[in-house]
């Protein structure tokens, strides 16, 4: 599990996270959703220790981030940034093998570099594995960051905006392997997302913020409707129920 418990960020005088407090259980997928500048790139690079609190407190699985150190908390918890600045003159294999960093510490054993094949085939990109990042497409590249953090093996994967400038197809190919991720290797996985249809059909639980705050949680078949998007977005919307699911429909 996930406790964020009163947790603010302030940057001079303005709070952009505002007295959080959060229980992501451990296993499955939480989205968290919300407009731009909302707060949730500062909540996950707080909860991940890149940026520090202004107050309150992070557990992760129990352990204290304020209190553990970097290296054990890379074994517990990685986290794919919503800018990362990796240089692009490295191979996916490179990329990937990077994620392993937190276990080997440069000395890659027979078992890393099988995690590396693994999480390789796992995003289909076997093909690409020699291809340098600034040879590949948008998706591509996206994809052999998420391999990257799976390849890190950690129990809890955080993803800020995975599917930014991604077509439907490679979409819906991360968020399988993030279905997956949670279904198979039991990994709780916590991803920002814009597509609220996305985050509908793929979450076991939805976390909403606006204005540095949680506005509402809860599994999708509660969250999506027209009261909480309308509070969280400013905008009305459709909802329909489509085989089962929620479908939010924003055109008009
Ligand atoms: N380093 C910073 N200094 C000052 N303000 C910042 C900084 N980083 C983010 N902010 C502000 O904090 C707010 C929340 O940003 P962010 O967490 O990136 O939102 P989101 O990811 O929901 O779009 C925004 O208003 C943004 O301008
Ligand atoms: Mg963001």
């Amino acid at each position: 599990m996930i406790e964020v418990t009163g947790v603010s960020k302030r940057y001079a005088q303005t709070l952009v996270v505002d007295d959080v407090t959060l229980r992501i259980p451990a296993g499955g997928l939480t989205s968290i959703v919300g407009p731009n500048g909302a707060g949730k790139s500062t909540l996950l690079a707080m909860i991940s220790r890149l940026a520090p609190m202004s107050a309150g407190s992070v557990t992760v699985g129990g352990l204290d981030i304020t209190r553990s150190d970097s290296a054990e908390l890379a074994r517990h918890l990685s986290i794919l940034r919503q800018d990362n600045h990796l240089p692009l003159r490295l191979t996916v294999k490179d990329v990937v093998a990077f994620g392993r960093y937190p276990h080997t510490r440069g000395r890659m054993t027979v078992q890393d570099g099988r995690h590396v094949e693994q999480a390789i085939r796992y995003l289909n990109l076997e093909g690409l594995a020699g291809r340098y990042l600034d040879e590949l497409s948008g998706g591509q590249r996206q994809r052999a960051f998420v391999a990257m953090v799976l390849c890190q093996d950690t129990e809890y994967v955080l993803l800020d905006e995975p599917l930014n400038s991604l077509d439907m197809k490679n979409a819906v190919d991360i968020m399988k392997v993030l279905r997956r991720a949670a279904d198979e290797l039991g990994k709780t996985v916590v991803v920002v997302l814009h597509d609220i249809n996305f985050a509908s059909c793929y979450s076991d639980c939805i976390i909403g913020m606006r204005d540095g705050k949680v506005l509402c949680e809860g599994p999708p078949q509660a969250l999506i409707t027209p009261q909480t998007l309308k509070a969280l977005y400013g905008l009305d919307v459709a909802i329909h129920d489509l085989d089962g699911q929620r479908i939010c429909v924003h055109y008009t």
